[in-house]
């Protein structure tokens, strides 16, 4: 692993190269300062939060104060990955005016290199805009979460053929324009893997997979399914790689029986009597 700053151009090297990109969400500064240290090239500061933070049902209630909030405290932490911020539901969808000011305060307040954005075809002036004054941009299509009513749930995208919203030409066509609207790479969300295949080879930037098979340029995941700091059950397509959840609460257990059983503190936790002045 390289320990220089990655920066936007170096997605587009990568994926020339044919170096996988990793990617994971973080909200806040220990996992932040964690991830970085680990390699991981692209922090996101998701709109996730409120699901995976706040215990939400879906992410439209986050706002962008929220965002800029976690953001800022992820911006502490990292020295070497690039670090994406996402635009909350109904931060860019109203007007491209409306968005751009919304993503400058992600950069200037929250201190993002750049920002995530759901949809294709219909947000793609809206990226121009933000992309035009020099604020890098990440498309994001398939499975979009704020889309959550038009799909009916969390569902997987794409096994239609066509060119409703959703279905598998109609996401090959958002994957182009969003790449012709100068969008620096795109996460590709919930798809078959031979449609984020096909889009990952229609496109000349980086796509970034989550639930979207092995043919990605790089690789994104909710960084509480990468721990297993959840109670239920993850998605399909997620790994824990550690099983923080199970590990917290037999913490927390040992602390209640210790505390109930005066075992701490020991006489090791204890600060020392002050000292008797000498003569
Ligand atoms: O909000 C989020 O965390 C995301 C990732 C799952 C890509 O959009």
């Amino acid at each position: 692993m390289s320990q220089e700053k990655v920066c936007v151009p170096d997605l587009a090297r990568m994926k020339a190269a044919r170096e996988p990109i990793t990617m994971l969400t973080a909200y806040d500064f220990p996992f932040a300062k964690i991830f970085d240290n680990c390699g991981v090239d692209v922090i996101l500061v998701g709109d996730s939060l409120g699901m995976a933070v706040r215990g939400e049902d879906n992410t439209l209630a986050v706002t962008v104060d929220e965002v800029i909030y976690h953001t800022r405290m992820v911006a502490r932490a990292r020295r070497r990955a690039l670090l994406v911020a996402d635009m909350p539901f109904l931060s860019y969808q109203v007007n491209a005016e409306d968005a751009l000011r919304n993503a400058g305060r992600l950069v200037k307040e929250g201190r993002a290199e750049a920002v995530k954005l759901e949809g294709g075809v219909a947000i793609a002036d809206t990226v121009a805009r933000i992309a035009a004054v020099d604020i890098p941009v990440m498309g994001h299509v398939g499975l979009t979460p704020q889309s959550i009513h038009r799909m009916g749930g969390h569902r997987v995208q794409g096994r239609r053929s066509g060119r409703n919203a959703g279905c598998r030409e109609r996401l090959i066509e958002d994957a182009l324009a969003l790449e012709a609207a100068g969008a620096f790479a795109i996460v590709v969300e919930g798809v078959p893997p031979s449609l984020a295949r096909e889009i990952t080879e229609s496109v000349a930037i980086p796509t970034i997979g989550i639930g979207a098979g092995p043919d990605c340029d790089g690789q994104v995941l909710v960084m509480h399914d990468v721990l297993g700091l959840y109670e239920s059950c993850a998605p399909r397509f997620a790994k824990p790689f550690a099983r923080l959840w199970d590990d917290a609460s037999a913490a927390a257990t040992a602390y209640v029986r210790e505390v109930k059983a005066r075992a701490f503190p020991a006489p090791e936790h204890c600060y020392a009597e002050a000292r008797r002045a000498s003569r």
